[in-house]
């Protein structure tokens, strides 16, 4: 049995494997310019960020109905829970599914109808995280926090994804604060292309709580010290890493000297299904490509629940916390 672990950086989207995506494109009459899994398989080569972007959004084409929905969230939580994830705090991307159509309603209700009963049918809590997609316009951000008001008692948090370079923080100010008057978590992606002036910004002017990759904060000293200082999670994905040669090569990651830096950092799945693997399969290649001793993949599985936003149920929290004291690898 896997450590028990949160997974804190998940994009739903991100979890539509091959097979599932040419079940639903069959279901919806849709058609892949891929001949089969094999050859969209062979797509899975990327140069950066925005050479995978452009893939998985093609691939959303087969998610029109609620019970798509379902099926991609009931397969990803299948999938967790046999890598020992009793948490996961999900990413949504509500505005490139309303680009084609597919309103707030058919995106929201159709994940929950999996994520409601993810606790009884998966053994797994769950959180959902609403993204704005930083290549697009403020005010479509803003739009997109208005039609999600029908279904705020269903999204914790906000979030911000998609291409970085270009985008800086500072252009969704308005939004992150409209988010925080709503009452609101939220989480920004930081640091994954962009500099690390994009993670100071992102904790000035959006008040982001955890910094979604923050992985270039090693670049910049005094942002380091701070990040300890306050306590600020980083939610690193290293096989996402070394697919979108954010590293080279896995061994050369610094989630060793992050740690060491006294870091609160998770690891995570980011888009499992186009990066090679799931959150324990991150822990797996971080454990033999880093040579992590138990000790510290025990310290990330805590700081996964350390970091999640259980804040609305300690007891539950602190269950999850005895939980991975008493784990005993084998
Ligand atoms: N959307 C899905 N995965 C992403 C990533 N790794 N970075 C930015 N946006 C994303
Ligand atoms: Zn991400």
């Amino acid at each position: 049995m896997p450590i028990p672990k949160a997974e804190l950086h998940l994009h739903i989207e991100g979890t539509l494997e091959p097979e599932l995506a040419f079940a639903l494109a069959a279901r919806n009459g849709v058609t892949l310019p891929y001949a089969d899994t094999e050859a969209l398989r062979k797509a899975y080569l990327f140069e950066d960020l925005q050479s995978f972007l452009n893939l998985y959004y093609e691939l959303m084409a087969v998610l029109r109905t609620e019970r798509d929905f379902e099926d991609l969230a009931n397969a990803y939580l299948a999938r967790a829970a046999a890598q020992g994830v009793r948490h996961a705090e999900i990413f949504f991307d509500p505005q490139a599914h309303i680009a084609r159509g597919v309103d707030m309603g058919t995106v929201v209700e159709g994940l929950w109808r999996a994520l409601g009963d993810s606790g009884t049918n998966h053994g797994i809590s769950t959180r959902l995280i609403m993204c704005f997609l930083r290549d697009e316009s403020a005010d479509s951000a803003m739009e997109t926090l208005e039609a999600a008001k029908p279904y705020l008692h269903r999204i914790t948090g906000i979030g911000l994804d998609s291409a970085e370079v270009g985008h800086p923080p500072v252009k969704f100010r308005e939004v992150y604060e409209a988010a925080a008057a709503l009452g609101l978590r939220r989480v920004a992606h930081a640091g994954e292309e962009g500099p690390p002036a994009y993670i100071t910004e992102a904790l000035d002017v959006l008040g982001v709580e955890r910094v979604d990759h923050g992985l270039r904060c090693v670049e910049d000293a005094e942002l380091v010290a701070r990040l300890v200082r306050d306590r600020i999670p980083l939610t690193l994905c290293p096989l996402s890493n070394v697919r979108l040669r954010a590293v080279d090569v896995l061994a050369e990651h610094p989630l060793p000297a992050m740690l060491d830096a006294g870091l609160l950092c998770t690891v995570n799945s980011d888009d499992p299904a186009y990066f090679g693997g799931y959150v324990g399969d991150n822990f797996d290649a971080v454990r033999s490509a880093l040579g992590l001793s138990e000790d510290r993949l025990r310290e990330l599985a805590r700081n996964s629940f350390v970091a999640s936003f259980l804040e609305d149920d300690e007891e539950l929290r602190a269950r999850y916390l005895a939980e991975v004291e008493a784990y005993e690898f084998s």
